[in-house]
């Protein structure tokens, strides 16, 4: 079989007479940032949902490190080795900063949350606080342990939230718009952070993203979708001399 970290396979997802994504293919190499573009209602975070298991494909398969994931529930592919963040920030709202990657610890085995807050034995706990504080210190969001997560500024809750996605241990992270409603200066750290963590954690990236700069300074390869469908794959550069992008998005989207 392939070695191909992430490899979708003529993926169809329709709902009802909305066909989101439409026979897409595509893989991920072990290591690799790429990055999913296109207009707003292309099917960039249907494809994430169905990767995820939030939905179940209409027709075409899914295979994280070679194994069939196609239909599986969401706790199981996380299970396995996929997080993801959201294009709508989900923080647990009531917990503090530390509570929301503490708990992230315990989703990597239970369904749940009520389970996932249930007493560990005390080395797991301990453990799992060990690895918390190392986690935001890294990211740089350990002053801000005790604020309620949501009450930090929106560029802050976006790294709380993939902080969060690390502490499963992902081998695969997936990133829905992680720079929306960040300035200038925050994405471009995000960028930095992004190839980071790549390194650090050895991960490999699946990135969903409108803002250019960020795309095409951290993708190794990059896929273009409209109406469910690919229209481009290439290198940063490749896509961004390809007429069918520059007509379909890059033409007409300033941000
Ligand atoms: N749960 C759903 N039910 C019905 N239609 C949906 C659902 N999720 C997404 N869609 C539709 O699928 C299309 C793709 O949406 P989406 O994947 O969110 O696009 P993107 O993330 O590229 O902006 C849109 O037309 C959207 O309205
Ligand atoms: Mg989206």
């Amino acid at each position: 079989m392939s070695d191909h970290v992430l490899e979708i396979s003529n993926l169809t997802m329709r709902f009802g007479g909305v066909v989101a994504v439409d026979n897409f293919s595509m893989s991920i190499d072990k290591g690799e940032i790429v990055a999913l573009i296109g207009p707003n209602g292309a099917g960039k975070t249907t494809a994430f949902n169905a990767v995820t298991g939030v939905y179940t494909p209409t027709a075409g398969k899914i295979r994280l490190l070679g194994q069939d994931i196609t239909g599986k529930r969401p706790d199981q592919i996380t299970a396995r080795g996929i997080a993801r963040t959201f294009q709508n920030i989900r923080l647990f709202s009531g917990m503090t900063v530390f509570e929301n990657v503490l708990t992230a610890h315990h989703l990597r085995r239970t369904s749940n949350l009520f389970s996932a807050t249930f007493r560990l034995n005390a080395a797991e706990e301990k453990s799992q606080r060990a690895d918390t504080e190392q986690l935001l210190r890294y990211i740089g969001l350990y002053d801000l342990k005790d604020e309620m997560a949501t009450s930090l500024p929106y560029g802050k809750q976006r790294l709380l939230e993939i902080v969060r996605a690390l502490a499963t241990k992902p081998k695969l992270l997936l990133l829905d718009e992680p720079a929306a409603g960040m300035n200038p200066q925050e994405t471009d750290e995000l960028g930095s952070m992004i190839r980071r963590i790549r390194d650090e954690f050895q991960l490999t990236v699946f990135i969903i993203e409108h803002h250019m700069n960020l795309v095409m300074d951290i993708s190794d390869r990059i896929y273009v979708i409209e109406f469910g469908k690919q229209i481009a794959e290439g290198v940063p550069e490749e896509i961004q001399n390809n007429p069918a992008v520059i007509a379909a998005y890059l033409g007409v989207d300033d941000e």
